[in-house]
């Protein structure tokens, strides 16, 4: 079965509680969270948060694109995480940050970016219920699929299995990269452009949920 994360941060953020409130079969609500050091980019914050947790019982997936994240976990969980992914390369102690991610009642998830290869985090996942695999380098949405990280899903894809996490996929998705990526084993889906870009995304959301059931 297909889990499709919207990526909030391709909303309209005039209108956000209208595009949230669209979304109530999603099965997360992906939130980018960036901190202008880790990626050259800033992203959601507190208001954004309290707007969707306000308008939404839809469980919260929290992509941290920040340095040092340990400093901010028990804060993302008041702001209502399910999932918090970290990413390896912005923490010295990533194994103790994915335990307290757990110890707090989250699920950890870690974020591989394009050029961070799979033995970097091997001992750590079986630490992890969730593997954010970017296939774009991180910071915006709206960029360009990259085709090398092909490879390096395929492998996440046995792993899965042998570890029993889920497999995600960020950056430039939509529903033919997706009918591409299934086979690999890649189960959950965060899409943003190609979700938003018509002004459906809750019907978008729909057909690509039927085209894969
Ligand atoms: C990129 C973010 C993504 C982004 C996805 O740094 O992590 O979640 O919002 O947007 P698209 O689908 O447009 O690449
Ligand atoms: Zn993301």
């Amino acid at each position: 079965m297909v889990k499709i994360h919207p990526s909030v941060l391709c909303a309209d953020h005039g209108n956000l509680a209208e595009d949230i409130k669209r979304l109530e079969n999603a099965d997360y609500l992906h939130m980018d969270v960036m901190d202008g050091d880790f990626v050259p980019n800033f992203g959601l914050g507190t208001d954004s948060f309290t707007c969707v947790r306000k308008h939404s019982d839809v469980p919260l997936d929290v992509h941290l694109m920040i340095r040092n994240p340990a400093r901010h976990i028990r804060y993302f969980r008041k702001l209502g995480a399910s999932i918090i992914t970290v990413h390896p390369e912005a923490d010295t102690h990533i194994a103790g940050t994915l335990a307290l991610i757990r110890e707090l009642g989250m699920t950890p998830g870690i974020a591989l970016n394009p050029g961070t290869s799979v033995e970097t985090v091997k001992e750590v996942l079986p630490l992890c219920d969730h593997v954010l695999a970017m296939t774009v380098n991180p910071g915006f949405a709206g960029q360009e699929f990259l085709e090398f990280t092909l490879g390096k899903l395929a492998v996440l894809g046995e792993l899965a299995q042998k570890h029993n996490f889920a497999l995600c996929v960020d950056g430039n998705i939509d529903a033919d990269r997706l009918q591409q990526l299934r086979p690999l084993g890649v189960t959950n889906f965060v899409i943003g452009t190609a979700l938003f870009r018509d002004g459906d995304p809750a019907g978008m959301m729909q057909r690509i949920k039927d085209e894969n059931a």
